[in-house]
């Protein structure tokens, strides 16, 4: 990376000339998502929204791992204090509203939001050993993100049941099959294969990729609303014992 490469702990973002790079970056927790996270991931695609020099952004992950979705660790913690925090919801608003092309390079796992947030991508690239799996009602929950809406949208309602209510992870080929990824590579190719797209996507003239894109996700306040329906269901069972269950189970496992 070049220019502009800001550092925080757990989320790093590097502009390498068009191309702005959100880096999930807790490798030792499998890059799952805890409240900072988000609102770095937040600032970082509110800021690319209003430059004019970024063209397109890139989410990537760790070695292995995109992204173990969000904390059980939190998710316990919100149980117990009454609800889904404002930033989680901050940034699924800012990741449907974000204006700017997304690209994924899934190098590995990607759980939970980890495979729910590249609904909201126009380019993903996967390893051939990743694998996309979302165990929402494993955990007491519902699917967040809108993927109740853009998941049967994307790969019809019979294997988006399968993926957000039955929680059966799919492989990169089936996720590709699916219509959720673009391109399986080997996992050494991954960011090279998601950087010469984002390249690509970044040198056609801004504006009409704006309104093509545009043209092509539909209607955002469908989006937004359904994002607000999923957060209230959420809420409910974040709280619900099946829920505290569940995430008390994660935490004190024995491995
Ligand atoms: N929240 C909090 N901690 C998490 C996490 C999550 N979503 N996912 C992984 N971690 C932590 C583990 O607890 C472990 O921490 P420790 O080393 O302090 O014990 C560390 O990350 C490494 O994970 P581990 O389970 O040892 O790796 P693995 O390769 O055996 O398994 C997963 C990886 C992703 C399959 C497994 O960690 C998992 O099922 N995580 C939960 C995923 C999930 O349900 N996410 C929420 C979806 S809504």
């Amino acid at each position: 990376m070049t220019s502009q490469a800001e550092q925080t702990d757990q989320v790093v973002i590097a502009d390498d000339g068009p191309v702005r790079v959100i880096r999930l970056n807790r490798p030792e927790k499998k890059n799952a998502l805890t409240q900072s996270m988000y609102a770095a991931i937040t600032r970082a695609l509110r800021e690319a929204n209003k430059s004019a020099a970024i063209r397109c952004v890139v989410f990537a992950g760790a070695p292995g791992a995109f992204s173990a979705g969000a904390d059980i660790g939190e998710f316990l913690q919100s149980a117990q204090s009454g609800g889904l925090r404002p930033t989680t919801i901050e940034f699924l608003q800012a990741l449907a509203k974000n204006e700017k092309p997304l690209v994924a390079a899934v190098g590995g796992l990607a759980v939970g939001i980890g495979t729910t947030m590249l609904l909201h991508c126009d380019y993903v690239v996967a390893a051939s050993s990743a694998t996309f799996a979302t165990p929402f009602t494993r955990l007491g929950l519902v699917p967040e993100a809108a993927s109740s809406l853009l998941g049967p949208r994307r790969m019809g309602h019979a294997r988006a049941f399968a993926l957000l209510v039955m929680g059966r992870p799919l492989t990169a080929a089936a996720a590709k099959e699916a219509g959720l990824v673009n391109e399986v590579v080997d996992a050494a190719r991954v960011e090279e294969t998601a950087m010469a797209a984002a390249r690509e996507i970044a040198a056609l003239p801004a504006g009409a990729v704006a309104q093509s894109r545009a043209l092509l996700r539909g209607e955002l306040d469908e989006v937004i609303r359904r994002i607000d329906t999923e957060t209230l269901h959420f809420r409910e069972r974040l709280q619900s014992a099946e829920a505290r269950a569940a995430f008390t189970a994660f935490l004190s496992r024995s491995k």
